[in-house]
Formats: C-alpha cells, sequence, structure tokens
C-alpha cells in the first residue's frame, strides 16, 4: 500500500529537530509521495530545497492570505515575483497554498486584498499551466466566485471544511477534494457526509502537517506517518477495501500533480 500525503509542511519549526530523519523515513512506512506547500516566498523556497532533496517529495510554491497581513503592498508583489521564479522548478508542481481566510480576517479592506493576492496567483498558475492548491477557512463562497473565474486552472480545495451541498457546487467546476484528519474527529459529521456524497476519483488524503494530528494522536505534532488514518475513514464511508482507497487516492493525486 502506497499513500500520497499531498499536503504537509515541513518547513514548520516543529520539524527542526528531526526533519530528515522523518522525511527520509516515510517510503519505508508507505508514504511514497509528499507534496510540501509553501506560504510565502521564504517557506516556497524550502518546499523546493526538500524536493531537491528527496525523490519523493514535490513541491508547491504560494503565498497564503494569512501571510500576507502585515506585509506592504510592495513587499507582497516582490514576493509574488520569488514565487513564480521558484515556479519554474522541474519539482515544482502546483501553486499554493493561496486562498482566503476569513476566520480571523474581519475587515472589509483586508478581505478584498486577500482575494487580489489570490486572484493575481490565479492568473500566475494560468500563465504556467500549473494546478493550484486552495486554502478556503470561512469563505466559501468569495472562493467559489474567484474559482469559477479561472475554469482552465485545476484546483483542490484543500483540507476540505464545506457542506456535501457546497462539494456539490465544487464537483459542477472539476475541483478536487482533499481530507485531513480532520475526518478523524467525533465532530466530523459535515465532513463524512461530504466524503458519502464526492466520487472517489475527485478525493486526495493529506496530512497538513504538522496540524490536525488525526485520532489517536489528536494535539500532538502531526506528519506524514498518520495518513494512512484519513484513507482508513474514507474505506469505512465508501464500504471499500483500505488499500483499494490508498491506490485510487494516489493515482488521484499523480495526475492532478503531473507525478509519472
Ligand atoms: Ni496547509
Amino acid at each position: 500500500m502506497i499513500l500520497f500525503d499531498t499536503h504537509a509542511h515541513y518547513d514548520d519549526e516543529r520539524f527542526d529537530a528531526d526533519r530528515d530523519a522523518v522525511l527520509s523515513s516515510l517510503p519505508e512506512h508507505g508514504v511514497g509521495l509528499v507534496l510540501n506547500p509553501g506560504c510565502d516566498p521564504e517557506t516556497s523556497c524550502r518546499a523546493v530545497s526538500y524536493a531537491e532533496t528527496y525523490d519523493h517529495v514535490y513541491a508547491a510554491v504560494g503565498y497564503h492570505p494569512e501571510n500576507i497581513e502585515g506585509i506592504s503592498d510592495e513587499a507582497v508583489e516582490a514576493g509574488l515575483k520569488e514565487i513564480e521564479v521558484l515556479a519554474a522548478h522541474p519539482k515544482v508542481r502546483a501553486i499554493g497554498e493561496i486562498g482566503l481566510d476569513y476566520y480571523w480576517c474581519k475587515e472589509p479592506a483586508e478581505r478584498k486584498r486577500q482575494q487580489e493576492v489570490f486572484r493575481a496567483q490565479m492568473r500566475m498558475a494560468g500563465r504556467l499551466g500549473l494546478p493550484v492548491i486552495i486554502h478556503d477557512r470561512e469563505a466559501h463562497l468569495d472562493c467559489l466566485t474567484i474559482a469559477e473565474q479561472y475554469p482552465n486552472v485545476p484546483k483542490v480545495f484543500h483540507c476540505y471544511s464545506g457542506s456535501a451541498e457546497f462539494a456539490k457546487q465544487l464537483l459542477a467546476l472539476d475541483c478536487m477534494l482533499s481530507f485531513t484528519g480532520v475526518v478523524t474527529f467525533k465532530n466530523a459529521k459535515k465532513a463524512l457526509e461530504a466524503i458519502r456524497l464526492i466520487p472517489i476519483e475527485r478525493l486526495m488524503i493529506e496530512t497538513d502537517s504538522p496540524y490536525m494530528a488525526p485520532e489517536p494522536y489528536r494535539g500532538k505534532r502531526n506528519s506524514s506517518l498518520y495518513v494512512h488514518r484519513v484513507a482508513e475513514v474514507i474505506a469505512e464511508v465508501k464500504g471499500l477495501p483500505v488499500e483499494e482507497v490508498a491506490r485510487i487516492t494516489t493515482e488521484n493525486g499523480k495526475k492532478f500533480f503531473n507525478i509519472p
């Protein structure tokens, strides 16, 4: 069984003590592929360096909506240029993570700024022929509106947190939906309903490490070693063997990120 953790942040300081040990041990534990997205120019650069070091690691580069907070427009613009240069690296397979995060951001002008940076990166992905990894926290409708405006850019909604109804709208736009260890939590009813509705060909699995550790590791540092928990829950909901879910979600991820 080979699993693909399509979203993990190994640039996080919580991996400083054992990053190499964790990353190099993944294939022998059944995690054959990892995609590390960036959240700003610096973490994007680090994502590329891990992709250069490990055959089984790929990178995405992007400016996360939370990471532009407190950064001047000029600095964000310069950062986007750096990100576009990094995107030319052969192991960069997406622009991400990008999107909207309205959880902390209540100010209309700041939300508008997030939308502008999101759109700029959708255009970048279109220019470069790359897919995008979308972060949508409490911003479902605005994310949908922007997603609709770039029909030719392949999209995955990562750490999917919407309803089954909203999932239908995203499926109609050909989006992929990706789930984390949140599906193992007691209050995951909404996520399980969405999984029930989404065809398995549209599902991807991820950890969002070091965040979102699944049960029974909730509260601990997460790593790709726990991504099998997400596959297990999907297998249960779909009534499929976990090996089959692993095989299909890995194929889905390879196809989406254009990995041979
Ligand atoms: Ni993330």
